[in-house]
């Protein structure tokens, strides 16, 4: 079966618009599993500016949910991870000033950090992953270092399938990376900007086990939810 985790970072972004509690990631952390997701992912950034350490304590403590926390390879945030131990940890690249996460890791910057991250996640059990470019060389480098798997950067094919542009090129580039991980024994996930189509365009590569989607997800959910926030209303509003 290939696994959907579903990203909640911006149930907490429509969250803090307000400073209140409504709506609260944990339920939609709750809810998703009860729809079918089989993981939660959930980004700490270093300036919380959606996802917040509360979120992560609360979330990481309801056990039946297997939550992969997304990461800066930093050791403040190792010791975050090793404290509340999510299922797993995917470590990203992080700059304060992007909109969302822009690429995959330069994995070849912070080796050695990178590496120690990883043998203190693997020794206590916690699932690592590199997030990164469709790169064989980036592939091969995060091996190296320990990974158990990878997550491919969609952010590129998804843009392009997404504007009607020709995506085969971008297409062969990830296959041909799923298909080297898949041989080195690492795990395959895609992940960043995927909707409805790029995920169909991109299941026919049978190496990736794991999709990770958020923006998409939530934004349909406001679209196909209002139905029946507003339905309740209007029960309410009945004479
Ligand atoms: N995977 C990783 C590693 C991410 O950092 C993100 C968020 O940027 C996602 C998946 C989800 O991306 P999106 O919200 O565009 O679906």
């Amino acid at each position: 079966m290939i696994n959907l985790g579903v990203n909640i970072d911006h149930v907490a972004t429509i969250r803090n618009a307000r400073g209140e509690d409504h709506p609260y990631p944990y339920h939609a952390a709750k809810n998703a599993i009860k729809y079918g997701a089989n993981s939660i992912t959930i980004h700490l950034r270093e300036d919380r500016r959606h996802i917040n350490d509360k979120d992560l304590k609360i979330i990481s403590s309801l056990k039946k949910i297997p939550l992969n926390l997304e990461m800066a390879a930093t050791t403040k945030m190792l010791n975050i991870a090793l404290k509340y131990k999510p299922n797993f940890v995917c470590i990203v690249p992080e700059k304060r000033h992007e909109i969302t996460t822009e690429g995959g890791l330069n994995v070849n910057k912070n080796k050695e950090l990178i590496k120690k991250i990883i043998k203190k996640l693997n020794k206590t059990n916690i699932r690592t992953s590199l997030f990164l470019n469709p790169s064989l060389k980036d592939i091969k480098i995060a091996n190296d270092l320990g990974a158990k798997c990878i997550e491919i950067h969609t952010g590129k094919i998804s843009n392009l399938v997404k504007k009607k542009k020709n995506y085969n090129k971008e297409f062969l580039k990830i296959k041909l990376c799923a298909k080297y991980a898949a041989s080195l024994k690492l795990g395959v996930h895609a992940g960043h900007g995927l909707d409805y189509k790029t995920t169909k365009v991109l299941k026919k590569i049978t190496q990736i086990t794991e999709y990770n989607i958020g923006h998409f997800i939530i934004g349909e959910s406001i679209e196909y939810g209002l139905k029946n926030v507003i339905k309740n209303f209007r029960k309410i509003l009945k004479k």
